[in-house]
């Protein structure tokens, strides 16, 4: 395939592949935007699309201004790559339209991550997938299974991971921008109050306007996100099982794993216990985890160093650290984890997908 001629506007970008970021206005889109003008510009024509609501909206990209269009069919005339950042029924409806036409899709949300004729990749762990889309769509995993798996993928290639023990603490953007404005209205309504001192005050003092939250986030811990699934588990637990083990190769590796939503505004964090074919060595995973491409090991206790959403915000690598042999499983490690929910848990992995398809033109 050869990258279709852009319209020209920058002699140099003249025959680069022509993009279309869907979704562009949103908490993910945003973040991508910034990643586009921060990264090489291996791009020709970059579009962006959105909702008839912010149709005529202009947004700045690679230090342009790029006028937002409504997402049509027309939309993707011409386009080669095109990253899908909308609601799971918008890219579930949108993205098949958008290959047909001859884009190769980067879908960032759920609609087809488990779907065996797409990939799902992680450019550390399973860069050879990405060419393998009989459907002319590539997947983004998860913001959760993303904070944790390029650490995880490092880990396994050395030790072979065989059992998987998860709890997440997750930032409220990962509900897009209506959990960050709850996040936000519910501290301004208790700040500076005495509030968190008897069951139920917080809640009153918030009222019942809990966001996409089914309960007040704000002085509080959340022990739910997504929707409910069978057994009572919930849907952002099933993708972190499912995910990993599409993402690893390991159809069958048990996984424990219970979400939870914390009140930080981005990064997720997720405690781990991950079990191997043998013994481990904390001083072994340490010498992986220290040169794994996209992991930092920040692992200092005694100094008072670990990674913590607040500094880990805004970043793009994996940060661990609390790395210790499990106390009565010689062949188990626990680790403590941050992730940028919307760099690498979502804008940044997309770009890096979109980056190894462009390569292919050219
Ligand atoms: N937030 C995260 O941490 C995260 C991480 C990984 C994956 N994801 C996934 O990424 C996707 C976007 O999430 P987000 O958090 O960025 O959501 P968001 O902040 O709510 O933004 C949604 C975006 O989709 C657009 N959109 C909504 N309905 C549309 C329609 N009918 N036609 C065209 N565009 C439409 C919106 O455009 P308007 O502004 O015009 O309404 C907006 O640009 C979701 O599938 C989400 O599951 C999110």
């Amino acid at each position: 395939m050869s990258a279709r001629q852009d319209t020209g506007r920058d002699g140099g970008r003249t025959g680069r592949p022509t993009l279309a970021v869907v979704g562009a206005t949103g908490a993910v889109g945003s973040v991508m935007l910034q990643i586009l003008s921060q990264h090489a510009d291996v791009w020709g024509d970059i579009r962006l699309i959105a909702s008839p609501r912010s149709a005529g909206r202009k947004l700045a990209v690679r230090g342009e201004e790029v006028e937002v269009v409504a997402l049509s069919e027309e939309a993707f005339d011409g386009v080669d790559v095109a990253m899908f950042d909308v609601p799971d029924e918008v890219a579930a409806q949108w993205a098949p339209l958008a290959a047909a036409k001859g884009a190769v899709v980067v879908d960032n949300s759920g609609a087809f991550r488990m779907d065996p004729d797409v990939p799902l990749v992680v450019p550390e762990v399973n860069p050879h997938a990405v060419r393998m889309r009989p459907r002319g769509i590539v997947a983004n995993p998860n913001c959760t299974t993303l904070s944790m798996i390029v650490a995880l993928g490092a880990l396994h290639a050395e030790f072979g991971l065989r059992e998987l023990v998860v709890s997440s603490y997750q930032a409220v953007s990962g509900a897009g921008r209506d959990g960050v404005d709850t996040l936000r209205r519910q501290l301004s309504l208790v700040a500076g109050t005495e509030l968190g001192t008897h069951p139920g005050d917080v809640r009153r003092a918030v009222g019942d306007d809990t966001g996409p939250f089914p309960e007040p986030v704000a002085l509080n811990v959340v022990p739910w996100a997504g929707s409910l699934r069978e057994d009572g588990w919930s849907s952002e637990e099933m993708k972190v099982r499912d995910e990993s083990r599409k993402i690893l190769g390991l159809p069958n590796l048990p996984v424990a794993v219970t979400c939870v939503r914390v009140p930080v505004v981005t990064t997720h964090s997720l405690t781990v216990h991950a079990r191997f074919e043998g013994e481990v060595s904390v001083q072994g995973a340490r010498e992986i985890l220290a040169t794994a491409p996209g992991v930092v090991l920040f692992d200092n206790p005694a100094a008072g160093e670990f990674p913590t959403p607040a500094d880990a915000v805004g970043t793009d690598p994996t940060w661990v650290g609390r790395v210790r042999r499990a106390l009565d499983d010689p062949t188990a490690l626990e680790l403590f984890v941050c992730g940028d929910n919307l760099r690498k848990g979502a804008a940044l992995n997309t770009a890096q997908i979109a980056e190894l398809v462009a390569a292919e033109f050219g």
